[in-house]
């Protein structure tokens, strides 16, 4: 069983520590792992733009680089600076780590929340945001 509500709260968090000078767009990221660990993750920018980390990704390469390779759930939680819990719109993880969530996660099963508050959040599978992803498996 997911622990949805406390998925969410680490989200949340996780975005108070986001670091966006630039584009002033917050973002936070819990990613439950197998284990039953949550990694949070929040977007890094920097002035060069290109090297900016997006929060899902932080929150992947922190747990993928302690050890762990299997998940089964991420809440992701994003708006401008200012919008308030609730407001704004769903944040939905850019193509880049869409692909990264392909690599570690099973697309049927792993499942992504987008929350704008611990009661309001949309749920996917990592198939429906990502469907025909290349693959380990197309290197077989
Ligand atoms: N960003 C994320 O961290 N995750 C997403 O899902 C969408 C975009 C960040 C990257 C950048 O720091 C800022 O949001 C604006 O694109």
């Amino acid at each position: 069983m997911i622990n949805e509500k406390l998925l969410i709260e680490k989200a949340f968090e996780a975005q108070k520590f986001s670091y966006a000078p630039y584009s002033g767009f917050n973002v936070g990221a819990a990613l439950l792992g197998t284990n039953g660990k949550i990694y949070e993750g929040c977007n890094i920018e920097n002035a060069s733009f290109t090297p900016t980390n997006c929060a899902e990704r932080t929150a992947f390469f922190k747990a993928v680089s302690e050890g762990q390779l299997e998940f089964s759930a991420i809440v992701i939680v994003g708006n401008k600076s200012g919008v308030k819990q609730g407001e704004g719109e769903y944040c939905a993880p850019c193509g880049v780590c869409r692909q990264v969530m392909s690599e570690f996660c099973d697309p049927d099963t792993f499942k992504i929340y987008l929350a704008k508050s611990v009661d309001d959040y949309k749920v996917y599978t990592l198939k429906e945001i990502l469907p025909l992803g290349f693959t380990s498996k197309d290197l077989k």
